[in-house]
């Protein structure tokens, strides 16, 4: 079994939502690193960041990340920092990878205060700019096709998907 896409990208992507409408379209489970991770701690990511910091949080999330690539068989969304590890960029290749590429304006007006977010404490623009400066190249190099979504609807970015992959 194999997703039939996985979606990356930076918070504020848009990635659970579309992750959503694309399920529905497909008639296919959608499923979530993040959720799964916080299904197994029973608690946030937020959280598991708190309690028990990043390092731990990123261990969880190569594994739950490798559990969801040959368990899942629907749509897949990651966490945005995901892709960082290089065991996790490894198991990428060969499935269908859609990176949701997104601007500073639309991530920030996406992601509000940044409730939930652990990494975007303090500053949201600031750590937002700062992230996706770092991580675009990562987000680029392991997907198959990329996605425009500045200044779309879920449901847009959703069908130019249907229509590529
Ligand atoms: C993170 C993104 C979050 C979550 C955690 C760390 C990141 O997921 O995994 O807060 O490093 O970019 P979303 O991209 O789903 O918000």
């Amino acid at each position: 079994m194999a997703p039939r896409v996985v979606l990356v990208g930076p918070m504020g992507a848009g990635k659970s939502t579309v992750a959503r409408r694309l399920g529905e379209h497909w008639g296919l489970g959608v499923r979530d690193t993040d959720q799964d991770i916080e299904a197994a701690a029973g608690k946030p990511v937020s959280e598991i960041f708190v309690d028990e910091g990043e390092e731990h949080f990123r261990a969880l999330e190569v594994a739950a990340v490798a559990t969801a690539l040959v368990e899942h068989d629907g749509v897949l969304a990651l966490g945005g920092g995901a892709v960082l590890a290089p065991v996790t960029q490894e198991a990428l290749a060969g499935h269908t990878v859609v990176y949701l590429e997104v601007g500073v304006a639309d991530a920030v007006k996406r992601v509000g205060l940044g409730h939930g977010r652990p990494l975007l404490l303090g500053n949201v623009r600031a750590r937002v700019m700062k992230l996706l400066e770092e991580r675009a190249p990562i987000y680029a190099a392991v997907a198959t096709i990329t996605v425009d979504t500045n200044g779309r609807t879920p449901d847009d970015v959703a069908a130019e998907i249907i229509r590529r992959v």
